[in-house]
């Protein structure tokens, strides 16, 4: 049995967390996320002021997690913690705390890869969310379709060429007039919208696309945003559209990203498909992709919504792999706003 604490600070959430276990079998002990919500009055998050923001709050979010799970800092095995990728200066508080904090425990400490936590996430959750599966990860940075053929062991099939998932859902969620993050107004809003009256056109995805074209896993927003852009300035009256234009828009997002994920499951002959990212809490996205699964014969699993969004919990599931293979970081521990997920072919 294995004791380790995460620690994620690369975007704006402050988040610790002791996970146990191993890493086919981890479970959370305790998790504390702190969100920053003063991002939300400038409609995005601002660098600098979630760096001070987790200035701030690591020490006492940390204490507050050891505490939840009963445990010390000298019962930890080892510290791991969001290195990569992510704002820069966000992601030094984290990694200058965890090193700190080895460095004065005597503990070895792990860098994790923040989307190699993500895909660690809904495992924590769903036992029998472990490879060999297809992983979508949709957040408001990153989109990615992936196969892991074991943990450690990543073949990337397809990306956004332009915005990510969550990105596409904010900014239409600013067309709109919604607040920020837009994401859950979109979805909650498009309940009450007609499919029929805003039919975008499905991007990326025509019937006549092979495997051997980079076009056939890949994903692209950016054509459908303009598409929104167009329909809203053409609306006569945007509160009574604004529901239609929602719907039409996620039915187009959801209908591509199920369409891309069955060719990433069809491809490789998996059973299962494990969702990650902010925008795996949407229920409609969810459905769909069951629904679409249910042909193949393949599991849909989704993490709940608090280990979905960014949170260390996932992060400490990631370290336990790592650190169960005997690998670790030593002092020279960096940060990084970009870098490769470790395994990732
Ligand atoms: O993973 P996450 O918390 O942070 C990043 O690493 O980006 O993802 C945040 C993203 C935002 O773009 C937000 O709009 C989206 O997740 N999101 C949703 C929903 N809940 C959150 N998108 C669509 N539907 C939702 N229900
Ligand atoms: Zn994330």
């Amino acid at each position: 049995m294995t004791r380790i604490l995460g620690i994620e600070t690369s975007c704006d959430e402050t988040s610790a967390s002791v996970v146990e276990g191993t890493p086919e079998g981890a479970k959370v002990q305790s998790l504390v996320i702190l969100s920053q919500d003063v991002h939300a009055i400038f409609g995005g998050v601002v660098p600098e002021i979630a760096s001070r923001a987790h200035l701030t709050s690591i020490v006492p979010v940390t204490r507050r997690a050891l505490a939840d799970a009963g445990s010390t800092l000298d019962a930890i095995d080892a510290i791991a913690v969001t290195h990569a990728p992510g704002l820069v200066g966000a992601l030094l508080v984290g990694v200058s705390y965890a090193k700190g904090l080895a460095a004065g425990a005597g503990k070895p400490v792990i860098g994790v890869h923040h989307m190699e936590g993500h895909l660690f996430a809904t495992s924590l959750d769903h036992a029998e969310a472990q490879p060999p599966f297809t992983a979508l990860l949709v957040s408001g940075g990153h989109t990615l379709l992936l196969d892991v053929a074991a943990w450690g062991n990543y073949t990337l099939l397809g990306g956004t060429r332009d915005d990510a998932a969550g990105e596409a859902f904010d900014k239409v969620g600013k067309l709109l007039g919604l607040p920020y993050p837009g994401g859950p107004h979109i979805e909650r809003i498009a309940r009450d919208g007609d499919p029929s009256r805003f039919r975008f056109s499905r991007p990326m995805l025509r019937r006549d696309q092979h495997p051997d074209e980079p076009e056939y896993f890949d994903l692209s927003f950016s054509g459908l945003k303009t598409a929104v852009r167009l329909a809203v300035a053409g609306s006569e009256d945007l509160t009574r559209d604004a529901p239609h234009i929602a719907r039409g828009f996620q039915d187009a997002l959801i209908d591509t990203l199920v369409a891309k994920v069955l060719r990433g499951c069809r491809a490789h002959a998996r059973t299962r498909i494990v969702l990650g990212g902010g925008v795996a809490c949407n229920r409609t996205l969810v459905a769909a992709m069951q629904e679409g699964a249910r042909s193949l014969g393949a599991a849909v699993f989704a993490p709940s919504s608090r280990l979905a969004t960014d949170n260390a919990a996932m992060i400490a599931a990631a370290g336990l792999f790592h650190h169960a293979r005997g690998h670790g970081d030593d002092w020279s521990l960096n940060a990084w706003p970009q870098a490769p997920i470790p395994g990732l072919r």
